[in-house]
């Protein structure tokens, strides 16, 4: 009896569902976004959110505070608008026609990006440390900065750092923060600048919204399935399916972009953590797994996996035409190494880098990996703030120094000129090396404290793809004219740690926490 009455509480939303959303995949949805007084409000994110919640298409308002979604692919779809700044909109069956009004909120302490908040502690050298030390895993956020509502205590902050310290200090299987890092110090330096539990929490102000082409751009979020994973590293295939690494659940997902459908393939080796990818012939997935210290190559026609030991915590990996599959070393700091597995024989060669010792007496910590036209290996040091040139045929290193120091060099990328774009993680700045003239040249970035972590360059138009780690936004640079996009992401805490270009030169990220907060595969288009 009881089983019957609830039927209909059931039933009915459902069926409410399925006729207010239904889809219109020949129509743009389209509407005005107003605050309160009816005056029109330009660069409102305007996010369609299928039933599944799975994908999530967004798009901003103009200067008109109109919208227009894409064709959305079939399903029922809830709309809602948000913008920094306003209370966000109830979110509501998306009608072919659909306004919105928002409200505005004071206290956007909640709705900040981490670059807010690390915009409290004073610019320069002990910060790009800290960035270094402290901002890489996870953001510097609310979650870090408060405990039950108010500003963390000296105590709390004392017992994470030395927390972090155990599991990640220099001594540890995961030595990501330097040796220098001292726990004390660290709070007082925070509790000086932050404030304490006695402090009023920090009043921020809502940054500018996005307008002209800032705002011309479709973000296409997925979810990924398991919510605790990290989704490191993704490449686009033949296929146009996106291929990514789930770090914390040592698996490969494959998204179909078309359905939002995430297939898995798990990685037959135990705490694989599996990094970085590339693919090589026959559409074989070459897969970097940290722990066991391998090289995964994948058959996706065979589906069989086959490993091969490399002998190193390896960071990056890409393959040449030699059928070479590069890595370089990453917690494998003493020497520094960077090699090849040769694809065929399955035989490791490796080269020492020849690094001068850090001053601090701890060790470098190698990074990117891009390979050149010419076959010439490019390589950042995190930690050590250079860029390594190697030539594969006179086996020669060349190291050169980023002009700021400290500057934390991450993800780089070569440009259809040959230049090295180069994302200063903890300088805030894109830096282009000239081969030819072996200068940098360095660009502040125009959002404040939004930790650059990968950049990916457009061969047809040379336009720099900027991802960043804590301002959730994307940026582009255009080399021609100077000049900056800024694209807003729609999801807070949006750590991005990769990105790639596909064929229609859309820019793919992975927002990667760890811990894991909302982890979700991005497509970023730009509309014409
Ligand atoms: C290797 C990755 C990593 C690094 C580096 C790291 N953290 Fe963490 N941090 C974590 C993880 C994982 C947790 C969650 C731990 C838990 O649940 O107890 C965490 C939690 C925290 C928290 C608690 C947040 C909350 O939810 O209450 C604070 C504060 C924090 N970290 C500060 C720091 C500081 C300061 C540094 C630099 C010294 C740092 N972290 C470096 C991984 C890291």
């Amino acid at each position: 009896m009881k089983r019957l009455l609830a039927l209909p509480f059931v039933l009915l939303p459902l069926l409410f569902l399925a006729l207010a959303g239904q889809p219109f995949p020949d129509d743009e949805p389209t509407g005005v976004v107003r605050d309160a007084t009816g005056a029109p409000l330009p660069g409102v994110l305007v996010t369609a959110l299928r039933a599944d919640s799975v994908v999530a298409v967004t798009v901003v308002t103009d200067t008109e505070g109109r919208y227009v979604l894409p064709s959305l692919p079939d399903g029922a779809y809830h709309g809602r608008a948000h913008r920094i700044g306003y209370k966000p909109s109830a979110s509501v069956p998306l009608a072919a026609e659909q306004d919105f009004v928002l409200t505005s909120e004071e206290n956007v302490f909640d709705q900040m990006p981490s670059s807010a908040f690390l915009g409290l502690l004073p610019d320069g050298e002990d910060k790009r440390h800290f960035v270094l030390d402290c901002a890489g895993c996870h953001q510097f956020d609310q979650k870090q900065i408060t405990l039950d509502g108010k500003l963390r205590a000296r105590d709390s902050w004392l017992q994470r750092t030395n927390q972090m310290l155990s599991f990640a200090g220099a001594h540890t299987g995961f030595p990501v923060i330097s040796p220098s890092r001292d726990a004390e110090k660290t709070t007082e330096w925070l509790l000086a600048h932050v404030g304490g539990p006695d402090d009023p929490l920090p009043a921020f102000t809502p940054p500018p919204p996005m307008t002209g082409e800032d705002a011309n751009v479709v973000i296409t979020e997925y979810d990924l399935p398991v919510p605790y994973d990290l989704p490191h590293d993704l490449l686009p295939d033949a296929e146009g399916q996106i291929l990514i690494t789930g770090m914390m659940t040592a698996q490969m997902y494959r998204l179909n972009p078309a359905t939002g459908h995430f297939a898995t393939v798990p990685i037959p080796v135990q705490h694989a953590g599996p990094r970085a990818l590339d693919l090589g012939p026959y559409g074989r997935w070459w897969v970097l797994l940290g722990n066991p210290r391998q090289i995964g190559v994948y058959d996706p026609a065979e589906e069989t996996w086959a490993m091969h030991d490399i002998g190193m915590y390896p960071h990056s990996i890409k393959l040449d035409d030699a059928g070479r599959v590069w890595f370089n070393g990453h917690f494998t700091k003493e020497p520094e190494l960077i090699g090849y597995l040769d694809a065929a024989t399955g035989e490791v060669t490796t080269y020492e880098v020849p690094t001068p010792p850090m001053p601090d007496g701890g060790t470098t910590m190698p990074y990117g990996l891009r390979i050149d036209a010419e076959g010439t290996l490019w390589a950042t040091q995190l930690i050590g703030n250079r860029l390594i040139k190697f030539v594969p045929k006179t086996e020669a290193f060349t190291l050169y120094e980023l002009p700021t120091p400290v500057s934390g060099p991450r993800r780089p990328a070569i440009g259809p000129d040959g230049a090295v774009w180069i994302p200063q993680f903890a300088a805030n700045k894109l830096a282009r090396f000239d081969p030819a003239t072996e200068t940098f040249t360095e660009y502040p970035l125009p959002l404040p404290d939004a930790l650059p972590y990968v950049v990916r360059v457009d061969p047809r138009t040379g336009v720099v793809w900027i991802a960043t780690a804590g301002a959730d936004a994307v940026l582009r640079f255009d080399p021609a004219t100077e000049r900056f996009f800024v694209h807003r992401l729609p999801t807070q805490k949006a750590l991005v740690r990769h990105m790639e270009l596909d064929a229609t030169g859309a820019a793919w990220v992975a927002y990667g926490n760890s811990p894991a907060t909302d982890p979700k595969i991005a497509r970023l288009e730009i509309r014409d």
